[in-house]
């Protein structure tokens, strides 16, 4: 699976309160060797602007709503998320940023790798010409 897509989980509706899950290899195309949240986002920020060499991702809006932008270097997609029984598979490669984030949001976000800073491309003319001769 190598295009970002939405993708479904599992939804237990259930009068006590509804459960979702999500599986390594199966819901999500990736083993899943760290995981991460972000919250308490202030009003107006953005956060993630940067491509990985390697790293993908699955992003859940557990709480309230976000938008993520993703940018091939010639298209940008926005996919605004705002349920926990959905989420976001970003692979490698892709120039990514989060913003429009809700009150009280809280984003899952789900990664193929450890933390590995050399994996990150935090220049955008960087992440353009490393696009543009193929190497990411
Ligand atoms: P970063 O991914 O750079 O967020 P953003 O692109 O939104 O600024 O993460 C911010 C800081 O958190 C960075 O200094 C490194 C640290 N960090 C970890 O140590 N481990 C992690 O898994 C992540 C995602 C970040």
């Amino acid at each position: 699976m190598k295009e970002p897509q939405l993708i479904n989980l599992p939804k237990f509706t259930d009068p006590r309160g509804n459960l979702s899950f999500v599986e390594q290899l199966n819901h999500v195309p990736f083993e899943i060797k760290r995981t991460y949240w972000i919250y308490d986002v202030p009003g107006g920020e953005s956060r993630g602007g940067h491509a990985y060499k390697e790293n993908q991702e699955f992003i859940v809006a557990l709480s309230g709503s976000f938008d993520v932008v993703l940018d091939d270097g010639r298209d940008k997609i926005t996919f605004t998320l705002n349920r926990s029984y959905y989420g976001l598979y970003v692979p490698k490669g892709l120039w990514r940023e989060m913003g429009n984030f809700s009150t009280n949001s809280l984003a899952l976000v789900l990664s193929s790798t450890e933390y590995d800073a050399n994996d990150y491309i935090r220049n955008y003319d960087e992440f353009l010409n490393l696009k543009k001769d193929g190497k990411i």
